[in-house]
């Protein structure tokens, strides 16, 4: 679905790389976490994914097509974008409007765009709020209407950039179940931005950032073996890890690592039955 080709940026001559020979590929229906400390080069390989930027150095394609000053446009509709900051993504005076927004941009009929406001209100489960004004959402409902107005315009990758930083654990999980369900209702490909481990443990695969390079990829539980390497590079080892790893130093061996505190509750469990 994405593929980078040795791919470099820079925003001043003067200065290094943000992005440094960087290749990879991701699959289509993916989801990744994109993991690395601040100032690693992760927004700027979203903006290079969805033609925001182009490369200074190297080949970015998305499903096929490579990016160029003639594709750019084209590729910003497959690949929508997800901020931070839910407040400044919002443009209407309702949860309608906002979503609709993007569509009008893009000059839909009325008809199509009122049938698919409403169908991407459902998706993120937030059509009974169709009519409130944005500004009196909880920030994970905020989120979730942020992602409609992209679903609206049926991108095939969707990217997070930091989508969940500003959001408390509710809000937090929120977003992360709600891409769980989209996935499970529809064909698409998530890059998830994070500097939070533990919400890169969802991703089916993790590419960790260091320097503009990758500095490793592999399945959340793969990548969370080399503890001490990742918090090395600046990265927040998670709590659940941390205790998988002190128990293991001690002694208490449990199957294999948990992701979630679910798994470990599960494991302890099976564990103290045994003794
Ligand atoms: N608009 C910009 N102008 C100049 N330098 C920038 C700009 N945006 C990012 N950078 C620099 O590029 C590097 C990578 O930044 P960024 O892609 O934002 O990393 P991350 O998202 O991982 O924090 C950093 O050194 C940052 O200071
Ligand atoms: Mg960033």
């Amino acid at each position: 679905m994405i593929e980078f080709n040795k791919v470099s940026y820079s925003y001043d001559k003067n200065r290094g790389n943000a992005v440094d020979e960087l290749s990879l590929f991701i699959e289509q229906n993916e989801w990744i976490a994109l993991i690395g400390h601040n100032g690693s080069g992760k927004s700027t390989v979203a903006k290079l994914m969805n033609g925001l930027l182009l490369p200074t150095e190297g080949n970015v394609s998305v499903s096929g097509l490579p990016l160029s000053e003639d594709t750019y446009w084209d590729i910003r509709k497959k690949v929508g974008m997800v901020f931070q900051n839910p407040e400044n993504q919002f443009v209407g005076t309702t949860v309608m409007d906002d979503v609709a927004f993007g569509l009008e941009n893009l000059g839909f009929p009325r008809e199509e765009m009122v049938k698919r406001v409403a169908s991407a209100l459902k998706e993120v489960d937030m059509y009974a709020f169709k009519d409130q004004a944005p500004n009196r959402l909880s920030g994970g409902q905020k989120q979730r209407v942020a992602i409609a107005g992209i679903l609206a315009i049926m991108p095939e990758v969707i990217i997070f950039d930091e989508a969940s930083t500003m959001l408390d654990p509710n809000g937090k999980k929120e977003l992360l179940e709600t891409i769980k369900g989209l996935r499970k209702i529809k064909k698409m490909t998530i890059v998830y931005i994070t500097h939070d481990l533990s919400e890169a443990a969802y991703a089916d695969r993790i590419i960790v950032m260091n320097e503009g390079k990758q500095w490793m990829s592999g399945k959340p539980r793969e990548v969370f073996q080399y503890r001490d390497e990742l918090s090395e590079i600046g990265l927040e080892i998670p709590l659940i890890s941390s205790i998988y790893s002190g128990m293991n130093k001690h002694g208490v061996k449990l199957e294999k690592e948990p992701l979630h505190m679910k798994e470990l509750v599960d494991q302890l469990w099976k564990l103290s039955s045994k003794m």
